[in-house]
């Protein structure tokens, strides 16, 4: 601990990290938001200016892939200029001192795997694969397609392409789903960051968490889901809390 008062709230986590036997962190659009990447519900939220029915759904696609293809190109287009912020950073510097196990990550943007996380489970894809709509062929996209690309084609068959991502009405991986509860029950310590937890079924690995027997630690400018069954509140935006926990605990940003 560096030699000058910490923060209380940044006191309190930085004890319970200390005593936590496994600790995993659960993040939602929130933990980007400090890196300029846009949430879906919040005040200029993404869910305020489009319908996620038309652009985030297999209907809308079906309607209209080139729209939908549009719109990942630009969402894709933010986050390649976006860099993950010290919450990403803190997260990351927390699991190679082995005290965070995972993050689970309803977030698409593969921030957490460019600050260093190893153990990243995605529930809902990642903006920057694609899938084949015939062939089930995956592919990482390097960078955003350009408008010529789109609707993008698969290399091997030519069928239509799509995001691998979750849409709504569709099922989250099995695998990340699995694995994520499975961390959830083992976990002692969950650090809920940036997160409304009103989709579901990701929304309930907190409480899955909790009623494992967990600690909940709520970190979130405004109130949310959590609020009534966190042990603690912080009423923070995730980048200057991290920034002053890494600070606490003696961890150089990179
Ligand atoms: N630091 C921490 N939390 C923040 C910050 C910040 N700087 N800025 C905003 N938040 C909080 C908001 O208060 C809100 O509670 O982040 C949360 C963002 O909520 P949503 O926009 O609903 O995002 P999320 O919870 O990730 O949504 C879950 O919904 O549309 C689907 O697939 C999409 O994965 C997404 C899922």
């Amino acid at each position: 601990m560096v030699g000058f008062p910490v923060p209380s709230s940044v006191g309190a986590v930085i004890e319970l990290l200390k005593k936590s036997r496994y600790a995993i962190a659960f993040t939602g659009a929130g933990i980007s938001a400090d890196s300029g990447v846009p949430t879906f519900r919040g005040p200029n939220g993404l869910w305020r200016r489009y319908k996620p029915e038309e652009l985030a759904s297999p209907w809308g696609f079906q309607r209209n892939p080139r729209l939908v293809w549009e719109w990942y190109a630009w969402r894709m287009r933010i986050i390649a200029r976006a860099r993950p912020n010290p919450a990403h950073y803190a997260l990351a510097a927390l699991e190679s001192m082995g005290v965070l196990k995972a993050v689970i990550t309803q977030n698409v943007d593969g921030l957490h795997q460019r600050a260093g996380s190893k153990r990243v489970i995605e529930l809902h894809g990642n903006i920057w694969r694609a899938r084949c709509t015939r062939c089930g062929h995956k592919w990482l996209l390097k960078e955003p397609p350009s408008e010529d690309e789109l609707p993008l084609r698969c290399p091997r068959c030519g069928a239509l392409a799509r995001p691998d991502v979750v849409w709504f009405g569709e099922p989250l991986p099995e695998r990340a789903l699995r694995e994520a509860f499975e961390e959830a029950e083992k976990a002692d310590l969950v650090l809920v960051i940036g997160t409304s937890g009103v989709v579901e079924p990701a929304g309930s690995i907190p409480v899955y968490a909790k009623r494992s027997g967990a600690k909940l630690v709520n970190i979130n400018p405004e109130p949310n889901r959590y609020d009534d069954i966190a042990d603690l509140n912080v009423r923070e935006r995730a980048a200057p809390f991290f920034r002053k926990l890494m600070a606490s605990m003696g961890i150089a940003m990179p």
